[in-house]
């Protein structure tokens, strides 16, 4: 039996939680948050606590809180010699407090609380400073995800910025896509079988076998209307940008 304690409980922790609970290779020991959070059912059983001297024992310490916050949360554990991971993809494993064993328990997923994710296909990223712990990972990680892979903090860290560009830029490009739907009162609907399409092809092409469109195609005709559309929209830079670089790419001459 695996012993865990989740420190923060924000989308990561509480997706981690959902999916571990459960599992009788499992025991959740403890979530800990900075705010109160009400345990409700099925996990009405589990201890929580708001304060870090009231932490139980745990073979895997959690934490699943901002970037930003996770080295110096983890210098305030009232604790020694334990194994501390976190959830990061783009927090080194040396920015944890050295006075813990450390780790990385990544899951290269995109994680909103109020949506169900199956962790079955989801990457686990692990790391550790030594042998034992990282068997330890391996093994919370086979409990949920048949790809759990050993990726060094250095690998990790460009593996983040590789899904940044494909996860949160590309969301932001639907954001983008739906205001300019919405001038003309026209739904954001009518994109989805084209979003959809566009992910499912990667399955069986490479993105470059994939990318179609008037950049690629060198339609300067059409290039000029999207830009005459465009006007002096805010989002003139990036369509100007990707154009410059898919023409590039594909070895149009401007
Ligand atoms: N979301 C994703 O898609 C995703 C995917 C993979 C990995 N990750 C990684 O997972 C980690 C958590 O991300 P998340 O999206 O789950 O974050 P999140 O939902 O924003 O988590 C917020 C949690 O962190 C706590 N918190 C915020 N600031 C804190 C501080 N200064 N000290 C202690 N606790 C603090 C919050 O406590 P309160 O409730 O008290 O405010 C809350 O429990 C990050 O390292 C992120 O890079 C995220």
């Amino acid at each position: 039996m695996i012993n865990v304690v989740f420190l923060g409980f924000g989308n990561v922790n509480s997706h981690l939680l959902n999916t571990l609970h459960g599992t009788d290779k499992i025991t959740v020991n403890q979530v800990f948050n900075r705010n109160y959070i009400k345990m409700i059912s099925p996990f009405e059983n589990i201890s929580f606590t708001d304060d870090l001297s009231k932490l139980e024992e745990g073979d895997i310490y959690i934490i699943g809180i901002p970037d930003d916050a996770i080295s110096s949360f983890s210098d305030s554990l009232p604790f020694q010699n334990k194994l501390v991971v976190h959830t990061s993809g783009g927090v080194a494993m040396d920015a944890l407090s050295s006075k813990n064993r450390r780790g990385i328990f990544y899951p290269l997923q995109t994680f909103s609380k109020t949506r169900k994710v199956d962790f079955k296909n989801i990457p686990i990223c692990i790391e550790a400073e030594n042998p034992k712990d990282l068997d330890l990972l391996r093994r919370l990680g086979e409990t949920i995800s048949e790809n759990v892979v050993e990726i060094p903090s250095e690998k990790r860290a460009k593996l983040h910025l590789a899904a940044v560009f494909v996860n949160n830029f590309t969301n932001h490009l639907y954001q983008i896509g739906s205001k300019i739907l919405k001038e003309e009162d026209l739904p954001f609907d009518l994109l989805k079988p084209l979003i959809s399409e566009t992910a499912s092809k990667i399955e069986t092409l490479s993105p470059e076998e994939a990318q179609t469109g008037p950049a690629k195609r060198n339609d300067i005709k059409t290039i000029e209307k999207h830009l005459h559309l465009l006007g002096d929209s805010p989002y003139r830079k990036f369509y100007e940008l990707f154009t410059e670089e898919l023409k590039q790419n594909y070895g149009k001459k401007l």
